[in-house]
């Protein structure tokens, strides 16, 4: 079995990707870490000099690679969803879980970020407010939704666990 963690920037999806992995004794894929790996620079770097398209047909590729494998926790760039055929790609890999925090949570855990290209605007929480309306259709096509209500990641990958 695979699962796959969607939702918005700062929603932890490493973090609890990774814990999650751990107590189940899967592997651990992280989309922009291997992405950053394989391209050899950073997603930031990706998006100022070839632009965000780009970037986003490598989520894609990499999707495309991934479909093979097995008891496996994969974690995905906040705009994973914005590629149509994604969500189906994801959802013939795995279990899609969407990790679901409100924009004020997002806001408290991003205002300070840098390494989000789509955050660096004048107005961050007002990008963060559009984006997330945007995209919430999106990533409410997950196979369920998990509320993260409080900051423990140990706690939300037990609410992953028990949501099985
Ligand atoms: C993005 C989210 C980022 C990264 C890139 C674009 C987005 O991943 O893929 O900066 O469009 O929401 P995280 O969700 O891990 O921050």
């Amino acid at each position: 079995m695979n699962i796959i963690l969607i939702g918005f920037m700062g929603s932890g999806k490493t973090t609890i990707g990774k814990k999650l992995a751990k107590r189940l004794g899967y592997q651990f894929v992280d989309t922009d870490q291997q992405i950053e790996l394989e391209q050899g620079t950073t997603i930031h770097q990706m998006f100022t000099y070839m632009g965000e398209s780009f970037f986003r047909k490598l989520e894609t590729q990499l999707l495309l690679r991934l479909h093979h494998v097995k008891n496996t926790v994969i974690s995905t760039g906040g705009g994973m969803v914005t590629t149509e055929s994604n969500i189906e790609l994801m959802k013939k890999i795995g279990t899609v879980v969407y990790l679901k925090m409100t924009v004020e949570e997002i806001w408290a855990r991003m205002k300070h970020d840098q390494s989000r290209p789509l955050l660096q605007t004048a107005n961050p929480l007002q990008t963060i407010q559009h984006l997330l309306q945007s995209r919430e259709q999106k990533y409410l096509q997950a196979d369920f939704t998990v509320n993260i209500l409080d900051g423990s990641p140990q706690k939300v990958v037990t609410q992953i666990i028990q949501s099985f």
